[in-house]
């Protein structure tokens, strides 16, 4: 069973997170820079795939990123992906863009859900203060938010919370 990380990134965060994540889950393949993935159908080789995304596009509707995920969502959109597990996280700003944290991160699932992967990696609300967020459906986003502006001393302990789920969740991590 094959695992990768993928990420793209404007200042570094999401870069850090995919390294720190990786050395948590020793059984994924090293991170990826999307910026250096040369074509998505790379993700029907592998049988589970984790993505990070920040949001830079405060309050847009579409390519929310700001990154290299923006001109790839159609591609994703347009693989197979059924039978594929697949994990979101997110970077996010949940004090200064407190009605917009982590909007990216559903953007990106909906392209997922398009190309029939099943989606894994949902995080309850609960233990966030925001005001709003496109990536919350109930009481759930639809992957794993990460504050490293404003709440950066809880990173860890989400990031070993959601490993443990994500151990649970894809088959081979
Ligand atoms: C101009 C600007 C706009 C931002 N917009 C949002 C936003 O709408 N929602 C959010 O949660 N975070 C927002 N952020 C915070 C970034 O997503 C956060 O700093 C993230 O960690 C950056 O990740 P990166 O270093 O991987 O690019 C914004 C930051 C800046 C500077």
């Amino acid at each position: 069973m094959a695992v990768g990380i993928f990420f793209a990134t404007t200042t570094g965060k999401t870069e850090d997170i995919a390294e720190r994540l990786h050395e948590l889950l020793s059984n994924s393949e090293p991170p990826k820079d999307l910026a250096d993935l040369n074509d998505v159908k790379e993700f029907q080789s592998l049988d589970g795939i984790i993505c990070g995304i920040p949001t830079w596009n405060t309050g847009a509707d579409s390519e929310r990123s700001g990154t290299a995920w923006d001109s790839m969502l159609e591609q994703i959109a347009s693989l197979n992906l059924s039978g594929k597990k697949v994990a979101l996280f997110g970077l996010g700003d949940s004090s200064t863009y407190t009605e917009n944290f982590c909007d990216a991160m559903e953007e990106l699932h909906s392209y997922f859900v398009k190309a029939g992967a099943t989606m894994v990696g949902y995080v309850n609300k609960s233990n966030y203060t925001f005001d709003d967020s496109k990536s919350v459906v109930g009481d759930s986003f639809c992957g794993l938010p990460l504050d490293e502006d404003s709440e950066s001393d809880m990173t860890d302990e989400r990031l070993t919370k959601w490993s443990a789920q994500l151990k649970l969740e894809i088959p081979g991590l």
